[in-house]
Order: structure tokens, then C-alpha cells, then sequence
């Protein structure tokens, strides 16, 4: 009789012993390694940078040697506030466009962005755009190549803040870190279910809203909206594995890059964002005078005393970039508090 029940019992606790076995694996090896995902950051430059900017690229950057995502695994990840040296500020251009008209623009705007990285130890970096390959495309379309060959030649490099030769940093006591890309910035900061625009709202309604809860280690792409548009005259990229699949999207020749789009790759990133509730969940939108102001335009769009940047976006259409730039340089180095020109008479 005792014999007889001994068996079933060591059955029965081997059974249970075994189940244990599996419900720990499964607690502990999900296929999912998210742990992972969340707590990756860039890795330590694994070579010499190599940039000619008088060697040409062919090919888009498609053929560029994959971006490195491996981190070490101690990293804090995204919830922790990037290192000043691992933030780009790159000015994409080669000197030529609307802004021409400028006289010495581009050594200009360097100097600005040299003087503005040296501060606060970010790494300035300028790109002639002449050397990518873009098919027929429109001339801005070659920023996307550059942002790509940015995050390849620094590769601990986590954001990059890509900025027009038409935009002059008046804040320069105002760090990008602190300001915009810290992960309590973006959580304060980014506009939640608010209309993406597409053309003036009133006569061109999307009903498509940001996202009302995003998660900041989502953010890997931080732009403003002027009053019809996402603007990609001064944007932020995080390198992140969607940051580089959103990039190549962009330049897909056949369904992005070699169409007709007014606003070249602007639209294209508007685009994908009307159309995407992924692209949405990874694009954050600032109230524009955060990095974006312009140089005319009510408190919502135009530069006030205090912001960040002042761009000319659109100078051109009434030959104002000349008077305007001047303008600005000059004020850089005045304590006069700046007026806009229709708030000035009724003070
Ligand atoms: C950029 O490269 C093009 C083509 O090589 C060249 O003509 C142009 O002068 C370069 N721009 C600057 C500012 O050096």
C-alpha cells in the first residue's frame, strides 16, 4: 500500500518542478527584449571619422555602411538626459539656394553654429549637400542624406539638430539639451492631440490630431509647425531604428524622393505623418517658437526677445532675406529689446 503511493507523488512533484522550470523561463526569456530597446544609447566611436566633403556620394546613402545601434547595456538609455558632446548641430548646405543672396551666408552661419557648440560643447558640423545624390529631386532633399551621414561619421552621436543656413541662433545662453531634447523637456514640451496641419486649418481640416499620450522614449524626431506645415528648417533627430527607416523611406525614389512635392522633403515628412499614426507616435511637435521662430508673425510663429533661433523661412518671396539677415546679425550683439515692426508704432 505505502509503495503503491510513493509513485504517484514523486510523479506529481516532478510534474510540478517542471512547470515551475517553464513558468520561470517564460517569466525571464520573453522574445521580446524590450529591457533592451529601452535602455540602448549610442556606443563610443568605434573609428576615425572620415568625411571628405569634396568627395561625391553616389548612390543616396542607401549604400553607406549600416548605422552602428549596439550600446553598452549600462547606459540609462533614452530616460536619461544626452551628453552635450553626443549632440550634433549640422548645417547642411552648400552655400548656394535663395540664401545666396546673403552675402558670405554659410562662413557666417558657421562661425554662429561654431561659436554656439563651443559654449556648451556641442559638436558643429557642416556638410556640403552638393555631394549626394538625389537624382532630379529638388535641392533640399539632399538634408536627408546629410542627417544619415551625420549619425555614420560620429557614431556615439545620439541627436542630431539639423539647422538651415537661413536660421541665426540669438539665444545662444540656451542649451538644445536643456531646452528640447532632456527627456523632461519633451514631456513638457511637445504638443499633444493637437491638429497636424496640411495647408490653413480652417479651409483644410485633417482631423488628425498628435497623439495624446506618447511615450518619451518614442520621440525621436522633434519639429515645430509653422501655420500651414511641419517646417524641417530646424528639426531634431535621435538615432533610433526608426529615425534611420524614416530617413530611407523619405528618399525612396519612386514613391517619395522623385515625386513632384511643393515643399520637397517637408511635405514629405507631413505626408507621413498624416498618413502614419506610427510616423505620428515618433515625431514630436514643439510649439514653434521653440527652435523655429520666424522672423515675422504674432507671439505663436514670430521671434520674440528670448527665443532660440530666428529663420527667414520664405524671405525670398518679397526679397527680404538681405534686410532681414542684417537686421538679426546686428541684433545678436545689442541689449535693445527687439520689436516687431507692427507692435512697435503702439508702444
Ligand atoms: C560644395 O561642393 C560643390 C561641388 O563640389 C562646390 O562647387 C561648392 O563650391 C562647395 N561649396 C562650398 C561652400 O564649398
Amino acid at each position: 500500500m505505502q509503495a503503491f503511493q510513493v509513485a504517484p507523488r514523486r510523479t506529481i512533484i516532478l510534474a510540478i518542478c517542471i512547470v515551475t522550470i517553464f513558468i520561470v523561463l517564460l517569466r525571464f526569456y520573453g522574445d521580446v527584449p524590450y529591457e533592451y530597446y529601452r535602455s540602448y544609447g549610442p556606443a563610443e566611436p568605434i573609428g576615425n571619422v572620415e568625411l571628405s566633403n569634396d568627395t561625391p556620394q553616389e548612390q543616396y546613402f542607401k549604400f553607406m555602411p549600416e548605422w552602428d545601434f549596439k550600446v553598452p547595456s549600462s547606459a540609462k538609455g533614452y530616460a536619461r538626459i544626452p551628453k552635450n558632446k553626443d549632440v550634433i548641430v549640422l548645417t547642411a548646405s552648400d552655400g548656394g539656394g535663395h540664401n545666396s543672396a546673403i552675402p558670405n551666408i554659410l562662413e557666417r552661419v558657421l562661425e554662429d553654429r561654431r561659436s554656439y557648440c563651443e559654449r556648451h560643447g556641442f559638436r558643429n558640423l557642416w556638410l556640403n549637400t552638393s555631394r549626394y545624390d538625389i537624382g532630379q529631386a529638388h535641392r533640399t532633399w539632399s538634408k536627408i542624406p546629410a542627417v544619415a551621414e551625420a549619425f555614420y561619421l560620429h557614431p556615439s552621436v545620439e541627436w542630431v539638430w539639423l539647422i538651415d543656413t537661413d536660421i541665426i541662433i540669438m539665444t545662444p545662453e540656451t542649451s538644445i539639451v536643456d531646452a528640447i531634447i532632456a527627456p523632461t523637456a519633451i514631456k513638457s514640451g511637445i504638443m499633444r492631440d493637437t491638429p497636424i496641419l496640411d495647408g490653413m486649418l480652417q479651409d483644410h481640416e485633417t482631423n488628425i490630431n498628435t497623439p495624446s499620450y506618447s511615450r518619451v522614449e518614442d520621440m525621436d524626431i522633434l519639429v515645430t509647425q509653422d501655420h500651414q506645415s511641419v517646417n524641417t528648417g530646424s528639426i531634431f533627430f535621435r538615432r533610433t531604428a526608426f529615425t534611420r527607416w524614416l530617413l530611407e523611406i523619405m528618399t525612396d525614389y519612386t514613391m517619395l524622393m522623385g515625386n513632384e512635392h511643393v515643399g520637397a522633403e517637408q511635405d514629405a515628412l507631413k505626408h507621413l505623418m498624416l498618413e502614419h499614426p506610427m510616423v505620428r507616435n515618433h515625431v514630436g511637435i514643439y510649439p514653434q517658437p521653440k527652435f523655429n521662430a520666424y522672423a515675422e508673425g504674432g507671439r505663436e510663429m514670430g521671434y520674440r526677445d528670448g527665443d532660440l533661433v530666428v529663420h527667414f523661412a520664405g524671405c525670398w518671396v518679397r526679397g527680404m532675406c538681405k534686410q532681414w539677415f542684417e537686421e538679426f546679425w546686428a541684433k545678436r550683439d545689442s541689449k535693445e529689446p527687439w520689436m516687431p515692426a507692427e507692435e512697435k508704432g503702439g508702444r
